[in-house]
């Protein structure tokens, strides 16, 4: 049975009773603990703990997760894979343990030919909480379990929970006998023979913080008991498709033999090559699907994880002795696959490969440019006898090449040494901290949101900003540093909380609003607002007069011009995406935005510089919709209807059943967005582009003005102009030529300048051939030339001064000079003096060595240099002593 069956017919089977299918939330994790959705239920969070009600009972969905604690074991062993998918079905409140089993066990075991999986029920065994002993009497009641097929666990095996604290449960899970050749009987360890498919909590309790599967402390029950189950979607599937492994199924090992077909080895011949090919199949589907839900690959969190599963899938090609780029051969192989399920990875195929590749061509430059450099540190370790390369050389690697350590590790591995991985981490971990320290004193943001969750249990806060700027309401309530306060006073910077606002909080790239909060005697500044939780508008204020309470009744009023701004910025983004767009073609999508009054920047899959031509042709497809006076509105739907539309949707964003799409124009730009706008698009006014540039692989960034910032802008260029103007005495229509003209001179004048200064070195030279000193028979000229002699006419001169000398004795002529703080020195020696058996190469080295560097070079004329330049006298008695040296030695 396909993939894509097995998932139809989960989802098929739930709805049928009373299920709500619910789509996958996207890959990126909204906790900020986790980096990826690692289970099914954790989009329900706030259904389970009572945050939040749930607009059903039941429902069900198959979630894309992302496990990457273990991805050094991807391959290695069977069992690990990144991206999976997890079948599940939940009850809030509504069915609980009887109707849990009742409906896996059916589903599980119905003929294939009637909708079920078909499995035989003769190999299948159910495991539970050891002391839950109602789950036991269900078993043997609903399924006719005999005795000795349920077997009791500990809290390791049977407790679930995400983790970090959050509801938590005792489960049951059922498991399928492989066979003896799988391991011992009734070994539940070992995970090999007796494999669990199918993990049902019964999701009751709170967990608290604390570490491990059971090293955590239960705080207390769930306001409702709920129903959690997960089904490993690639493990039923290999248990159905009869093949060993998440591997082998329909949807990853297709990348498998395309990888195979590329690299001429052969699938199942070694086990190192096996590790390899399993490594690209996983991790080309997880890229893709991580690509697909708007990750993009980096050196922090999620796109950390990203870059590492990508660089890791090419290089392993690479070890399978395939040079060439890989992805753009492997990756529409895993999109053939998974389309299936997946139909929205093909509209979104051309963002999604631009990314990857973009990031592949990167990788090889980091190769080329990081291996010389690794290339160095394994000759100069193995030199200094040590098995272990350096921590900070690592970091180096990390830091500067962009070698991820698995990478540096895996090398080294190879050329026989080891890494110091701990000294790596703990640069690491220092940078970390230096970042967070930074990011911490950006936003004063808290952790530890329970203060927030307090306050929103009294209710969503309304915003009315879209309708009004200025509203009449009351203080809920205030925190100081995160807790909820009873009052604060004159002079303090705190967050508060009001009924209902007209302030708009940072989101969507627009940033918050700025305007004041009055009451009776009362005066607050806003200097932030934020929407820390769900349905939860706070206002960072500083009270400015008065003292502030809850209850007081106050009027919330945006800054009329702040706003007015901000519409135009938010707009005009819109306005610029759809140039874009219109411009590039519909691959050229908004990954990110950024706007505040007067300003706005976008970015935007892309993988090359946009030129002038095509920077104008974006600034004039905005403008002319600009001037076109298209008429902008918002208005609310289903998502899906939305999609329908054409709305442009930001990847991994969690939308509400109700989304609102704001369009310019109507199908010109639509866009989902909850962000403040002008009416018509004239009112954004004039808009210019300033910038363009690269922020990553494959994706770029636009920056603009907007409204009277964009004319404050054109005023700078042109007062800029006029001043060049003046002082160039040219018409600004003549600047372009009179620039070029000046510097052609410039060029000119430079080369004569170069010219008339050798000839003066070269002058010198005459002088010199008649005053040699005498050294031991030895004519020496040792010459300290003027500085800024270059190497080149350096050696020019040494050689006119031998050429001028009488050649019936030995010659040797030294030359320096400091040119940009560096010293140089030439040696040259005529044929009498090589007799002698002095070298021009040695002498130079003894010259390098005091200014401190290295020389080198033939027996006749030598060159060198070093970079001190107070060692120039030095050096040129240490010539003329090595030479005495020599001849009397
Ligand atoms: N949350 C449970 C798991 O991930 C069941 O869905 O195993």
């Amino acid at each position: 049975m396909e993939t894509s069956e097995i998932r139809r017919r989960f989802l098929q089977y739930f709805e049928d009773r009373g299920h709500t299918v619910v789509p996958s939330a996207p890959l990126p994790s909204p906790d900020p603990n986790l980096l990826f959705n690692v289970a099914g239920m954790a989009q329900f969070v706030p259904y389970f703990v009572g945050q939040q009600t749930p607009p059903y009972a039941r429902a069900t969905s198959v979630q894309k997760c992302v496990r990457t604690l273990d991805i050094e074991e991807v391959g290695k062993t069977t069992r690990h894979g990144t991206f999976f998918q997890m079948n599940g079905n939940f009850s809030f409140g509504d069915y609980f343990k009887e109707d849990a089993v009742k409906f896996a066990w059916e589903l599980v075991t119905k003929p294939q030919n009637e909708g079920g999986y078909g499995f035989d029920e003769s190999v299948l065994y159910a495991s539970v909480y050891y002391e839950d002993d109602e789950a036991i009497d269900i078993w043997k009641r609903v399924a006719g379990l005999p005795d000795d097929r349920i077997v009791r666990l500990g809290m390791k095996d049977n407790f679930w929970s995400m983790g970090i604290p959050g509801p938590c449960g005792p489960c049951s899970e059922i498991l399928i006998d492989r066979g003896s050749e799988f391991g011992a009987d009734r070994d539940w360890e070992a995970g090999d023979r007796y494999l669990e498919f199918w993990n049902l909590v019964f999701m009751q309790n709170i967990r608290g913080e604390g570490g491990g599967k059971d090293g955590y402390e239960i705080l207390g029950e769930l306001p409702k008991k709920n129903i959690d189950t997960g089904l490993g979607l690639e493990r039923v599937a290999y248990l159905l498709q009869g093949v060993d492994n998440m591997y082998e199924i329909d949807e990853i090992y297709p990348v498998i033999e395309k990888a195979s077909e590329l690299s001429g080895r052969k699938y199942g011949a070694e086990h190192e090559d096996d590790v390899r090919f399993r490594v690209v199949a996983d991790h080309v589907r997880s890229a893709l699907m991580l690509i697909g839900d708007g990750v993009t690959p980096g050196n922090e969190q999620g796109g950390y994880v990203l870059r590492r599963l990508l660089r890791r899938a090419i290089r392993s090609m690479r070890l399978l002795g395939y040079e060439d780029p890989s992805l753009v051969e492997l990756l529409p192989v895993s999109l053939e696959q998974m389309k299936k399920s997946y139909p929205e990875l093909v509209t979104d195929f051309g963002r999604i490969s631009q990314v990857a590749y973009a990031e592949e061509e990167a990788f090889r430059r980091t190769l080329t440019a990081g291996t010389t450099i690794f290339d160095v540190a394994v000759r100069d370790t193995k030199a200094s006898g040590a098995h272990q390369l350096e921590g900070a050389k690592a970091f180096q690697l990390h830091d500067t090449y962009g070698f991820p350590i698995d990478l540096t590790v895996e090398m080294a591995a190879e050329q026989g040494l080891n890494v110091d991985t701990e000294g790596f981490r703990s640069l690491m971990k220092e940078q970390r901290e230096r970042a967070k320290a930074d990011a911490r004193a950006k936003k004063a943001g808290h952790a530890d949101t329970s203060g927030y969750r307090e306050l929103r249990e009294k209710g969503v806060t309304e915003f009315t900003g879209y309708q009004e700027l200025s509203s009449d309401s009351e203080v809920r309530g205030l925190l100081r540093e995160g807790a909820v306060a009873p009052f604060a006073e004159q002079g303090e910077t705190v967050e508060v909380v009001l009924e209902k606002t007209p302030f708009y909080a940072e989101s969507g790239g627009q940033i918050a609003d700025e305007g004041l909060i009055l009451g009776d005697g009362l005066k607050l500044k806003v200097l932030d607002v934020q929407r820390p939780v769900k349905g939860l508008i706070v206002h960072k204020v500083e009270i400015v007069e008065g003292v502030l309470r809850p209850g007081a009744n106050v009027q919330a009023a945006v800054d009329h011009e702040w706003r007015v701004s901000a519409c135009q910025a938010h707009s005009g983004t819109h306005v610029v995406h759809a140039a874009l767009r219109q411009v590039l073609g519909p691959n050229a999508l908004q990954s990110g935005s950024y706007n505040k009054p007067g300003y706005l920047r976008l970015d935007f899959a892309w993988s090359s510089a946009l030129d002038a031509a095509t920077r104008s042709e974006i600034e004039e497809v905005a403008n002319l919709a600009v001037r076109k006076d298209l008429p902008v509105s918002a208005q609310y739907m289903t998502l899906p209807e939305a999609r329908d539309w054409g709305a442009l949707a930001l990847f991994g964003e969690t939308y509400d059943e109700q989304v609102r799409v704001v369009e310019i124009g109507g199908p010109w730009s639509r866009e989902l967005c909850g962000g403040t706008h002008v009416k018509h698009s004239s009112q954004v006014g004039a808009v210019t582009v300033t910038g363009e540039s690269s922020v990553g692989a494959g994706v770029r960034r636009i920056e603009a003005f907007v409204g009277m910032e964009a004319l404050h802008y054109l005023g700078r260029e042109r007062a800029l102009v006029r001043l060049l103007s003046e002082n160039l005495k040219a018409r600004p229509e003549e600047l372009p030529a009179k620039v070029a003209d000046l510097a052609e001179r410039l060029r000119v004048a430079e080369k004569e300048l170069e010219r008339m200064r050798a000839a003066q070195v070269l002058e010198a030279a005459a002088e010199l051939a008649k005053d040699p000193k005498d050294v031991f028979g030895v004519q020496y000229v040792g010459h300290r030339a003027p500085d800024g002699v270059n190497g080149g006419d350096l050696r020019k001169l040494a050689l006119d001064v031998r050429g001028r000398m009488p050649n019936d004795k030995p010659v040797v002529v030294a030359v320096l000079s400091v040119n940009d703080g560096k010293p140089g020195v030439v040696i040259a020696l005529n044929d009498l003096a090589r007799e002698w058996r002095l070298k021009a190469g040695d002498l130079v080295r003894i010259a390098a060595e005091k200014l401190g560097g290295r020389g080198g070079g033939k027996d006749d004329v030598a060159q060198g240099g070093g970079t001190d330049a107070a060692g120039a006298g030095d050096a040129l008695s240490a010539v003329e002593h090595a030479i005495g040296h020599q001849v009397t030695g």
